[in-house]
């Protein structure tokens, strides 16, 4: 059975494309199998890796599938999911009911945040229709919001302050500790370059490999229980 990780907040470019790009580039490289599920009806993802097929840029290690419909979701799960160590789930940004399916087969929901009320408010209603699938299948699915796009600027912001009370405190859920920083290479591989991790070490491309790297430990151990709580049924 493949671990599941679904980048979920129905407000739209909060950087959930981009995080999934990066943490299948870091299990990719740890030579586990990563099965990317783009059910985007745009089809980024999708877009992504074939530029990066015509670029010559795909990773081994990935491949990346488009179903967009509950039942192409449903038979990817039966009949192709297993043969993965990871599956990754894009979703559209924009609320959509095809989520409530993708949850309930899901192990961790997380959800991307830049320092906006829109988006923190996109991943609170995310929690809590992960809380309702969970009591409606009796499933265990996790949830955790990821800040992201992080500037020196934004981090001087009243939201940014009250991002964490809001969401720990507040709606109860799992905070990462790791931050996505804003940086050209994120933008850049949206362009057929492959993964973060195929790309030439310059130090600004070794940062973002450490920050990366940090955020998948903390998924790592959020997958075996140690860290963060599963979202209660009630
Ligand atoms: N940390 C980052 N640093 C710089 N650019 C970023 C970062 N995260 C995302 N971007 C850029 O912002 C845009 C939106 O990001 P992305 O496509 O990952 O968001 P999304 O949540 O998948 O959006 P959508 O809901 O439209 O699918 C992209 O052009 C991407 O290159
Ligand atoms: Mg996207």
């Amino acid at each position: 059975m493949p671990a599941v990780i679904a980048a979920i907040n129905g407000k739209g470019g909060a950087g959930k494309t981009t995080a999934l790009m990066n943490i299948a580039g870091e299990y990719a490289l740890r030579g586990r199998s990563v099965g990317l599920l783009d059910i985007d009806p745009r089809s980024n993802l999708m877009k992504w890796w074939s530029d990066c097929h015509d670029k010559g840029n795909q990773a081994e290690g990935l491949d990346v599938f488009g179903p967009k419909t509950g039942k192409a979701i449903a038979a990817f799960f039966e009949s192709k999911a297993n043969v993965f160590d990871y599956v990754l789930v894009d979703t559209p940004g924009e609320d959509t009911s095809i989520i409530d399916g993708v949850i309930a087969r899901t192990d961790l929901v997380i959800s991307p945040v830049q320092p906006s009320k829109r988006e923190v408010v996109g991943a609170i209603e995310c929690l809590e229709v992960v809380r309702r699938v969970n009591k409606t299948y009796g499933a265990a699915c996790r949830h955790g919001v990821l800040k992201t796009r992080i500037t020196l600027p934004v981090c001087h912001t009243e939201l940014y302050r009250k991002i964490r009370p809001i969401i720990v405190e507040h709606a109860g859920t799992y905070l990462f500790k790791t931050e996505v920083h804003e940086r050209n290479v994120y933008k850049d591989i949206h362009s057929g370059l492959g993964t973060l991790q195929m790309q030439a070490v310059t130090p600004a491309i070794a940062k973002a490999r450490r920050e990366t790297l940090a955020l998948v430990e903390e998924i790592d151990s959020l997958l075996s229980g140690e860290e963060g709580s599963s979202v209660e049924a009630g």
